[in-house]
Formats: C-alpha cells, sequence, structure tokens
C-alpha cells in the first residue's frame, strides 16, 4: 500500500496546497480549502490522460487529411432540441458533462434521452442518487418502456468501469458525478479529487472504448459544477441546464464543446410528461402577453444563434420612500439604472421619485444589451400610461449619450419578428445598411437616437 499524505485541496478549482490558506491563489475563492487525504500512486488525471491517448503505442503523428470527421458515426438522441446543443447528435468516445441545479431535470432528461436512442442501441443507466426502483417509476411515467436500458445502482467508479467493459453498452450515463468514488481516494465523494479522479477514469474509458458517456453534476451554491475549472478541461462538452424552478422552461446551454458550437440552445418545458421540447420559442414567450397594456414591449433577442421574441414588463409607481426601489427580474440591474438615468437626462423623464420594476417574461435571463431599447420604452410606456404599439418590435443598445446602437445579426431578429406578425420594427440605423427588402406591408423604422422612438411607438 502506497504512502498515505495529507494535503489541502480547492474545492473550487483544485488548486493544492500543503498547508491550510484563507484565500486561493489560482482562482481567488475565499474559504474554498479542505483537508484531503491522497494515496501517494494516485495519478495525477493529466497523466491518466496523456498515457490514455498515447495508448503504450509508438508515437505516429497523423497526416490532418487522413484524419476523418467521424460526423457520420453520431448517435442522435430523438430529441431535436438536445441533438442541436450537443451539435448534431452524440459523438462516439465523447464525454459529456450536464450540469445544473439539483431538480432542475437532468434525471428527466437523460431519461427521455434514451427513449429516443435506445431503439437498438444500449444504454446503461448508473445510478447513485436512485434507486432502480425509483428509476423504473420514472421511467413509466415517461413511457419508456425499452429492454436495452439497463439500470446499475452503483457509486463505485471501478465497478461501473468493470461493468462498462463487461456489458460494452452504446451510451452511459453517470448520474451524478458527485455520488461516485475510487476506493483508493480517501476523501470523501463529491470532494474535488474524487470528482476529478473519476471523471478522468470516464474519460480514458470513452477515449480508449468509443462509448460517450454523460456525466450529471449537480451545480454547487455559487452557481458551479463542483470542481468547475478541472472538470471542464477534463471533459468534451459541457450542457448547462437552465431555468427557474418556477416556471416551466428550461434551455439547454452548450457552455463548451469540443464537437460543435456552443451557441447552441434547446428550449424545453417541463409537463406532468416529462420534458417537451420548444420548437418555437417566441411563440410561447409571448403567448400570455395583453396587447394595448401600458408598459409592455416586445425584443428579440438571440439566445445562441437563435432568434427569441421576448416581452419585457415595466411597471413604474410612484415611490412611498426616499430612495425609490429598483427591481429588475431577468436583466442586468446596474444596466437598467443606466437605462433609467439616460431617460431622465435625455429624455426628461420624470423617475427619480417613482418604484421602478422591470421583468422579463417567462422566467428568461437577458445577457445582451439588445434588448435596453424595448426596456427603457416599457418603462417610459408605463409611466406614460400609454400603451405601446402591439405590432411594434424594438431592437437596439442605448449608449450614455440616448444614441441607439447597433445589434449583432439584425437581419436575424427582424426575421423572427416578421415571422411572428410584427409590422414595425424599430431597430439602429447602423444596422439598416444589412437589412435585406421587407415585404411591402412591413415597415422597418431606423433610429439614431432614443427621443426618435418614442414618436413612432407610443
Ligand atoms: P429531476 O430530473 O429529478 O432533476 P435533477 O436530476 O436535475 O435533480 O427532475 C425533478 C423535477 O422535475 C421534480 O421537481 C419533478 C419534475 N418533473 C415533472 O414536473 N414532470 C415529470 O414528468 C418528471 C419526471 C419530473
Ligand atoms: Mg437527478
Amino acid at each position: 500500500m502506497s504512502k498515505i499524505k495529507t494535503q489541502f485541496v480547492c474545492q473550487s478549482c483544485g488548486y493544492t496546497s500543503p498547508r491550510w490558506i484563507g484565500k486561493c491563489p489560482e482562482c481567488n475563492s475565499w474559504n474554498s480549502f479542505v483537508e484531503e487525504t491522497s494515496t501517494a500512486s494516485a495519478e495525477h488525471p493529466r497523466a491518466l490522460g496523456a498515457r490514455a491517448a498515447r495508448n503504450g503505442e509508438a508515437i505516429h503523428p497523423i497526416r490532418l487529411s487522413e484524419i476523418g470527421t467521424n460526423d457520420e458515426a453520431r448517435i442522435t438522441t430523438g430529441i431535436v432540441e438536445f441533438d442541436r446543443t450537443l451539435g448534431g447528435g452524440i459523438m462516439p468516445g465523447s464525454i459529456v458533462l450536464v450540469g445544473g441545479d439539483p431538480g432542475i431535470g437532468k434525471s428527466t432528461l437523460m431519461m427521455q434521452m434514451v427513449r429516443g436512442i435506445s431503439l437498438g442501441s444500449k444504454t446503461l443507466y448508473v445510478s447513485g442518487e436512485e434507486s432502480p426502483r425509483q428509476l423504473k417509476s420514472r421511467a413509466s411515467r415517461l413511457g419508456i418502456e425499452n429492454d436495452n436500458l439497463y439500470i446499475l445502482a452503483e457509486t463505485n467508479i471501478e465497478s461501473v468501469l468493470d461493468a462498462m467493459k463487461q456489458m460494452t453498452p452504446d451510451v452511459v450515463i453517470v448520474d451524478s458525478i458527485q455520488t461516485m468514488y475510487r476506493p483508493m481516494i480517501e476523501s470523501a465523494p463529491g470532494s474535488v479529487s474524487q470528482v476529478r479522479e473519476c471523471t478522468a477514469l470516464l474519460m480514458q474509458m470513452a477515449k480508449m472504448s468509443g462509448i460517450p458517456i454523460f456525466v450529471i453534476g449537480h451545480v454547487t451554491k455559487e452557481g458551479m459544477i463542483a470542481g468547475p475549472k478541472v472538470l471542464e478541461h477534463i471533459v468534451d462538452t459541457v450542457l448547462q441546464f437552465e431555468g427557474e424552478r418556477t416556471h416551466a422552461y428550461r434551455i439547454l446551454r452548450a457552455v463548451k464543446n469540443r464537437y460543435g458550437s456552443t451557441n447552441e440552445i434547446g428550449v424545453f418545458s417541463m409537463t406532468s410528461q416529462g420534458l417537451e421540447e420548444v420548437a418555437n420559442p417566441s411563440e410561447v414567450f409571448l403567448s400570455e402577453r395583453r396587447t394595448n397594456s401600458s408598459g409592455s414591449a416586445v425584443t428579440a433577442v438571440l439566445e445562441g444563434t437563435r432568434p427569441v421574441l421576448i416581452e419585457v414588463q415595466a411597471l413604474v409607481t410612484h415611490s412611498s420612500y426616499s430612495s425609490p426601489q429598483r427591481t429588475v427580474t431577468g436583466y442586468d440591474s446596474r444596466r437598467t439604472a443606466m437605462l433609467v438615468a439616460v431617460l431622465q437626462k435625455r429624455l426628461g423623464a420624470k423617475l427619480a421619485q417613482s418604484d421602478i420594476f422591470i421583468n422579463i417574461a417567462g422566467g428568461l435571463f437577458i445577457d445582451e444589451p439588445a434588448a435596453d431599447l424595448a426596456i427603457a420604452m416599457a418603462i417610459l410606456s408605463n409611466q406614460l400610461e400609454l400603451a405601446i404599439d402591439p405590432t411594434a418590435c424594438l431592437i437596439g443598445e442605448i449608449g450614455l449619450g440616448g444614441e441607439v446602437r447597433a445589434v449583432p445579426q439584425a437581419e436575424v431578429r427582424v426575421a423572427e419578428a416578421i415571422k411572428l406578425g410584427f409590422q414595425h420594427i424599430v431597430l439602429p440605423r447602423a444596422n439598416m445598411k444589412s437589412m435585406p427588402k421587407v415585404a411591402e406591408r412591413i415597415t422597418l423604422r431606423p433610429v439614431a437616437h432614443i427621443d426618435e422612438v418614442r414618436a413612432t411607438v407610443l
């Protein structure tokens, strides 16, 4: 038995130190060091990976042209939204980390994926969280009756690897990586050393056998997958399953993808029959909109490469506090404060004594400034109690001078708005150059400053 030593490991990035330290010099997080014992022979995952690649053979560089892309060997999951996020299906030998808050629907998504891929292929579902009985009841609720799905309730990663060798499945799901452990490492399951070691072993297995492996990882309260940096480096693809648990919508986002674009998202809705694909997110996000009500504006944002129309709502009320409240859901609050200041300074809007509430309908979080114009106009609309033209869609970033700035891919956004029946599209003047011709009933209104917008939509 090899010598046991202890070390302090940062639980956020995996940095190791012989002594306890308060602040990690690598990732700057505080109080993240935990003492872990490790056996001196435990191999460094990077060394493992390197050996897996070489596989003990002589090193032969290959001509680029002789390497196939292997795209034809991708396995489709039967879920269009999921395939798109993966970059066109599951790549053989890839390892995909599926992260997200507990209860968001990761296990459900994996189970539903099985329904599509198991037709003819053997899937091994390794569960360290739920008993086979629980999995069975979920599967039958989701209508999965498949003889090619095998369940293994196991947390010892070595047994999991043995099972994979014996069974040679076509796809493996490990739910979750935080419950797996390797006996020779003494720290608890879920610690950085265990998570990293187990993932590295799975990676080695995936590369050698060509079996794609999905690894589920819970997100810690800081919003990161345990040992995030270490894991992100090891795996091929990181998918993040996001959404508010109080809303039905879920977005599957590729955060890293060695086999596809990271701009792709899949939109789902959680129902009593499991996750349903949302083929046209815009329709869903606009479905509950009340037209002709003040404080509501529609904009087109990009979620990955897809344009999505969303409704922005604003409520402006007289404040009974000396410092008025500004409550923003679904958008950057500092950006909103900036928009309020621009409205005050450039349009003379009287907002200093008003509480302002902003909400992005449907529980989405928008992280691009192209929604600025819609938010500013929704605020103004509610303050003046004038409804915005219900057939108008507002696109544009606002600068401190009140100027309306160009947004990326304006054509794509405009096309989506037209597709959903919007007839007046307000867009930055600078984007007009790249705009194709539109049908006669559609008006494109190029604007350069917010004071031009007011007259066109209110
Ligand atoms: P789950 O997949 O267990 O989440 P995770 O693996 O990410 O922790 O999903 C849990 C939630 O999903 C749970 O609160 C119940 C809900 N759910 C439905 O609403 N409908 C369904 O058909 C299923 C299976 C789950
Ligand atoms: Mg689960």
